[in-house]
Order: C-alpha cells, then sequence, then structure tokens
C-alpha cells in the first residue's frame, strides 16, 4: 500500500478551515451567519486592479515572467518603499512570489537547515512551522503575553538561543493577535541576533493596516532583515497570489535559484495587475478601506468591552482582536462551535494559533461592517448569557 510521507502527520489542519466549512454549510441551509472567522476582509481588489487583470489577458500577458518578477513591478514595489516609508530598497532585492505563503516557503530553504529551530512567538501565524516542518526544520515557539503586546522579551531571545537556532521570525502587525512591533524593538531584536549571527525575518503582509503606533518597515531598521509582504491584505487581493520577500544584497542570488525551481515565476497576470496597484487612485482608495477598519474596529472593541469581555490591549493593526475568553470558558474550541451552532457567528479558536494559552483565547476578524458586527456582540451576549 502506498503510504504518505511521515511529515504529513505532524502538519495540523487549520481548525478555521473546519468552522468555516460548517458556517458555509450553515448558510446553505438559509442560517444568517456573520463570519468574524476568516483573515480577508469583505473587499474585493480594486475595481482599476480588477481591470488592469483582464487588460493583461486580453493582451495575452499570460506567460510565464522572470523568476523574480516583472521588472516593472519590482520597480513599482521599490518606489513605494521610498515614496511610503522613505527607505531605498533597490528592485533587485525583491523577488516577486505566489503569496506571502511562496515568500516563506522560499525564505524556508534559503535560511534554514534540516535540524535547525527558528524561535517564534507563541502565538503566532500557524503556517511558519509547517514551512519549516518542509525542510526538516522546526519551529520553538516562545510565551508571549498580551500584558507585553504578545511581543518575545528581548531576555528570552538571548536565553533560547543555542547551537540548534537558525533565527527568528515576527511579524508586524501580527496575526492574530494584531500587535505592532515598535521601530526600537525591531532595532534591539535585529542587534541581538546579529551577536548569535542568526537572521531576522519579519512578516509585514498587514502592513498599511495600522491604526495605533508606528507604520514603518523593518527595512528601516537593516538591509539585512528579511521582510516578507503580500498584495493580499492591504490590496485585497488574496485569491490573485501574489506576494514579495525583500532580501540582502548578499542572498539575491540563492533566493533567485530558489525562486526559479520552486515556482518558475509567480501569476503573470496577477503581477501585470498589481503594477497597478502603486498608483495614486488605487492607494486612495486603500486609505478609505483603512478608515472603514478602523470604524469597525472601534465597534468591535467597544462592542466586545459592552458584553465583558475583556482586551488587555487594544490591537494596533491588521483587522484582529485576540480575545481572553477564559472568563467564560475553560475551552476556547468548544465555545467557538457552539456559538457557531447555536448563534451563528464565526470565530477561529486560539488552538490554530499556539499552545500555551491557546485553549483560552478566540480571534476575531472585523472582516464584515459595523452594523453586522454589532449584530454578532448582541448574538454573543445572549450566547454568553446561556451558557
Ligand atoms: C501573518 C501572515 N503571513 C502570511 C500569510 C499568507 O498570506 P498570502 O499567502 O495570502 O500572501 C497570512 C495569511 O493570512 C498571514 O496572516
Amino acid at each position: 500500500m502506498q503510504k504518505l510521507a511521515n511529515r504529513v502527520a505532524n502538519i495540523a489542519p487549520f481548525q478555521v478551515m473546519a468552522i468555516m466549512a460548517r458556517a458555509k454549510h450553515l448558510q446553505a441551509l438559509g442560517e444568517d451567519v456573520i463570519h468574524l472567522e476568516v483573515g480577508e476582509p469583505d473587499f474585493i481588489a480594486p475595481e482599476a486592479v480588477n481591470q488592469a487583470g483582464a487588460e493583461a489577458i486580453a493582451q495575452g500577458k499570460t506567460g510565464y515572467t522572470a523568476a523574480t518578477g516583472l521588472p516593472e513591478l519590482r520597480q513599482a514595489i521599490s518606489k513605494f518603499y521610498q515614496s511610503r516609508y522613505h527607505v531605498q530598497v533597490a528592485p533587485e532585492r525583491i523577488v516577486v512570489t505566489p503569496g506571502a505563503s511562496g515568500a516563506l516557503l522560499l525564505l524556508s530553504s534559503l535560511m534554514v537547515n534540516e535540524g535547525q529551530e527558528v524561535l517564534m512567538p507563541d502565538p503566532c501565524y500557524p503556517c511558519n512551522r509547517h514551512f519549516l516542518a518542509q525542510v526538516g526544520a522546526r519551529a520553538r515557539m516562545l510565551n508571549c503575553d498580551a500584558s507585553n503586546n504578545f511581543e518575545i522579551p528581548l531576555e528570552a531571545l538571548d536565553q533560547e538561543w543555542d547551537e540548534h537556532t537558525a533565527g527568528v521570525w515576527l511579524a508586524s502587525p501580527a496575526n492574530p493577535t494584531g500587535s505592532v512591533l515598535s521601530q526600537e524593538y525591531v532595532s534591539q531584536i535585529w542587534q541581538s541576533v546579529r551577536r548569535h549571527e542568526g537572521h531576522v525575518l519579519v512578516d509585514e503582509i498587514y502592513q498599511g493596516l495600522v491604526f495605533e503606533g508606528e507604520d514603518f518597515t523593518a527595512l528601516s531598521v537593516s538591509d539585512d532583515i528579511f521582510v516578507i509582504n503580500s498584495f493580499s491584505k492591504y490590496f485585497a487581493m488574496t485569491g490573485w497570489r501574489l506576494g514579495w520577500i525583500v532580501v540582502p544584497e548578499w542572498a539575491i542570488d540563492g533566493a533567485t535559484k530558489l525562486a526559479q525551481n520552486l515556482f518558475i515565476s509567480a501569476p503573470a497576470i496577477s503581477q501585470h495587475a498589481a503594477i497597478r496597484a502603486f498608483e495614486s487612485d488605487v492607494l486612495a482608495e486603500c486609505e478609505v478601506r483603512r478608515l472603514e477598519l478602523a470604524t469597525r474596529r472601534k465597534t468591535l472593541i467597544k462592542g466586545l468591552k459592552r458584553i465583558g469581555l475583556p482586551i488587555a490591549s487594544a490591537p494596533q493593526g491588521a483587522f484582529y482582536i485576540y480575545v481572553d475568553v477564559s472568563g467564560i470558558t475553560e475551552d476556547a474550541m468548544a465555545w467557538s462551535l457552539r456559538l457557531l451552532e447555536e448563534k451563528h457567528v464565526a470565530v477561529t479558536p486560539g488552538a490554530d494559533f499556539g499552545a500555551r494559552d491557546a485553549h483560552k483565547y478566540v480571534r476575531f476578524a472585523y472582516t464584515c461592517d459595523s452594523h453586522r458586527l454589532e449584530m454578532a456582540i448582541d448574538r454573543i451576549a445572549d450566547f454568553i448569557a446561556g451558557y
């Protein structure tokens, strides 16, 4: 009998997928389900981007591109770093990938040896550890507290570093917590990791979606930090499967070889469309959406407080609120499933994001409008009253 490779057994399925499937099923049965579980707002790609994609198809621009991406797109990304974040990033350092997911896969191969470990916060984006597993490496998750903005304490980083450690992976703004790192913190992390001769990755996929704190890029701290980004969140282009990684100059050749072999190229149509994303009208549209997300964030924070769900500190970015529900239940997973079945509100239990306190937490994504969020709050209040 044929068998799956051993590593598959160690890949945990995304719990949120099961919740989404059940939510869709309930919806198909005619129930009005409020979706706060998905990492994708109810926006579609800006119209001008859609049109640019349609034009690319009409003009037959559908073949492979250069492995590192269309030169015009790399140039546009480089200009964006200059105009918005005032940092110079040579286009040659930008490798366009199929989503941030492609960038994470590429980085795992580029920077982590078999048997090595990468330090990352618990909680964090669940796929990170699975990308590492693909290269025979492991994530070592370090406990992070809400009271400390879910940041890895600097002392912990030094204490945990040993001969097996390859680097540290952070995200800002982060999923699932919405926390935003300060430039000062990233700089301190970089100083410490540099002493250990390791690498730092900062996943900036939620860049631009910042409501409090600094919207900066880790590239302003050092050209030797690896930075990942994507068109999925700020530009609402999840299904276009397009992202990028910025690598230090000394890593360009290695990253290029991997891009050639892993992907041949990122999707051509998406790349042609994405060039349009950096023009001022599209950026203005993205800003309007950011402001809409800011309003939703306020609505949800206020609503959660009203129904007695404490938030240690308001998350500063992304579109998530990671809420401690341990005052109500000892099992956030069972609580989330019952909330969906009984009140048709879909949320993501913490189990997807970590181990230590995961059973206490639920992630709420403010991916629908304030009116729907208010409805969700009322339903959750009813649910808690009867729990
Ligand atoms: C922190 C983080 N990194 C990476 C990804 C992958 O994004 P994509 O492959 O759509 O660019 C996600 C998706 O939600 C995410 O939350």
